[in-house]
């Protein structure tokens, strides 16, 4: 969906006195007048440059950027250097560079710049990694290229008009392993963005379907897609009670990617309600259009396999998507049906607006089935977790501390955060029901714990797991992120890629 998108190649350093591409692109640090890379510009440039800088045209500060006018040189094609506040230089962090790489993007866009050099540091700043930075920087700029068009009919991104950005760095090679990855990370963020937005009418269950077929097509991934009738023989009496009041069937999506021959596999797991009206216990007219983003989850998941399967990992990895749509109709189940679990735990139906952890707890079973290490769920699962931690962090729930703090480190490091709320025992009582195993929901308090608490009762004995809400992350109606547009983040998909960096590899 996401077709026109500009090329970042590295280039030596070397190279940047005799560039002619458009502009120069040169980051600036608060209280520090010497920008990394100038001494590699054309003599004339670099005294143009250090002019602008002495005269405080830029003054380094985050929001501080300016486009110098330079003269064209024997040696050197570029008529415009702009530099980039980045803030003090003690104080960058790789989301700093992230937002930097995102503001490259919409300052070359608004300039008209076609090709244009970006400096790259080949020192480690603020502790962080010469290679971690150049990760971060082209990572937030090829992100700020995504915008979802497919319903416009005068095509914004025809005007966009970079085609290139050449990254000048001390190592080449070294950089373009780090382009390589960053761009099957992307293309996974880029596909779960591409569908978290599309609208409820056009991407119903069977369409996530094939949706995740043509993402396996060409790629060594095998996609089994179990129908009503299939769910019915596998009693998956969940997926099939929450997209019974909907004319749209629902479906299980399981992607299989085997790098790693016989050895137990990651399982991730992503809810993915196609569009959440509620139910009968419908929900209010406010934002309801929202709900198009209730499939971020499990979009999250397709996303990843995509990225797994482009980057050549070696391990095992298996996606599984519930996904169905909670529709009022006729056919709809009530406030108070008891439905029986493919595990064979019943549960009362109080509230059927509480529907995803109706699937999740199917497809956490299935789940079983591939006898995992490890299972990590997304789900867009509560609105307590954005009461508890509003749209900075996703929750996560586990039963193992090692894995929290796994997830945190990885949260940490693709500012795709998380934090951890617990799942005392206690919490379970919440969920007692007078006629049947458990009961849907578990009254106000503690909202996003009592989901966690039914997910885990469905959840292997021993089995390692966590569960990420992600409610208040998976989708951004404001925009002011530099590298992610309105709608939805794609949120998961790089915190995954990087928890298997830092664990499984
Ligand atoms: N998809 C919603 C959760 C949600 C709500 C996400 C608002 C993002 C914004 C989920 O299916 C839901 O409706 N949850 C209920 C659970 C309740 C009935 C126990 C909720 O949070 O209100
Ligand atoms: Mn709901
Ligand atoms: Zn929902």
């Amino acid at each position: 969906m996401n077709e026109q998108k500009p090329i970042i190649q590295a280039i030596s350093s070397k190279k940047l006195s005799r560039y002619n591409g458009d502009a120069l692109i040169i980051g600036v640090c608060e209280g520090d007048d010497a920008p990394v890379g100038l001494d590699y510009c054309d003599d004339a440039v670099g005294k143009m440059v250090n002019n602008a800088l002495k005269a405080g045209w830029c003054s380094g500060k985050p929001d501080s950027t300016q486009i110098v006018s330079v003269t064209k040189g024997k040696k050197s094609n570029v008529e415009r250097v702009i530099l980039v506040g980045l803030g003090k230089l003690d104080k960058l962090t790789l989301e700093s560079m992230r937002v930097a790489g995102g503001k490259v993007f919409g300052l070359c866009k608004g300039a008209g710049i076609k090709r244009a050099a970006v400096l790259m540091t080949s020192d480690d700043l603020a502790e962080m990694k010469s290679s971690a930075i150049i990760d971060a920087f082209s990572e937030g700029l090829r992100l700020a290229t995504y915008s979802f068009n497919r319903f416009k009919s005068d095509d914004e991104a025809s005007e966009a008009t970079l085609e290139q950005i050449d990254l000048a760095c001390a190592e080449v090679d070294q950089a373009e392993s780090i382009l390589g990855r960053m761009e099957h990370v992307a293309n996974g963020v880029m596909l779960a963005r591409d569908l978290g937005n599309l609208p409820g009418n056009v991407l119903f269950p069977d369409q996530l379907a094939q949706e995740a077929k043509k993402m396996a097509d060409g790629l060594p991934i095998t996609v089994t897609v179990l129908d009503e009738h299939d769910l019915q023989k596998k009693g998956m009496g969940g997926i099939l009670a929450v997209g019974q009041g909907s004319k749209k069937p629902p479906r299980l999506i399981v992607m299989e990617y085997k790098g790693a021959g016989d050895a137990q596999p990651l399982a991730v797991v992503g809810k993915a309600v196609t569009f959440d009206t509620g139910g009968i216990s419908l929900k209010p007219p406010a934002k309801m259009d929202e709900m198009r983003y209730d499939m971020c989850g499990g979009a999250a998941v397709i996303g990843f396999m995509q990225s797994v399967a482009q980057r050549k990992l070696p391990i095992n990895v298996v996606g599984i998507v519930p996904s169905a749509e909670n529709m009022p109709g006729g056919q709809a189940i009530r406030p108070g049906d008891i439905i029986t679990s493919a595990k064979g735990l019943t549960v009362e139906v109080l509230n059927t607006d509480a529907e995803g952890r109706l699937i999740l707890m199917d497809a956490l079973h299935h789940a079983e089935q591939f006898n995992p290490h490890t299972v990590i769920d997304f789900a867009t699962l509560t609105g307590a977790v954005i009461v508890a931690l509003g749209n900075q962090a996703s929750g996560v729930m586990s039963n193992d501390e090692a894995l929290t703090a796994q997830l945190q480190e990885a949260g940490k490091d693709t500012h795709e955060r998380v934090w951890p709320l617990p799942l005392f025992p206690e919490y379970q009582d919440q969920l007692k029901s007078v006629a049947a195993d458990l009961a849907n929901v578990g009254g106000r308090e503690a909202g996003t714990i009592t989901a966690g608490c039914f997910l885990s009762r469905f959840v292997g004995e021993g089995r390692r797991w966590a569960h990420l809400d992600i409610a208040g992350t998976a989708w951004d109606m404001g925009g002011k992120c530099a590298y992610s547009p309105k709608g939805a983040v794609g949120v998961g998909v790089r915190l995954l890629n990087r928890f298997v960096d830092q664990n499984l590899l």
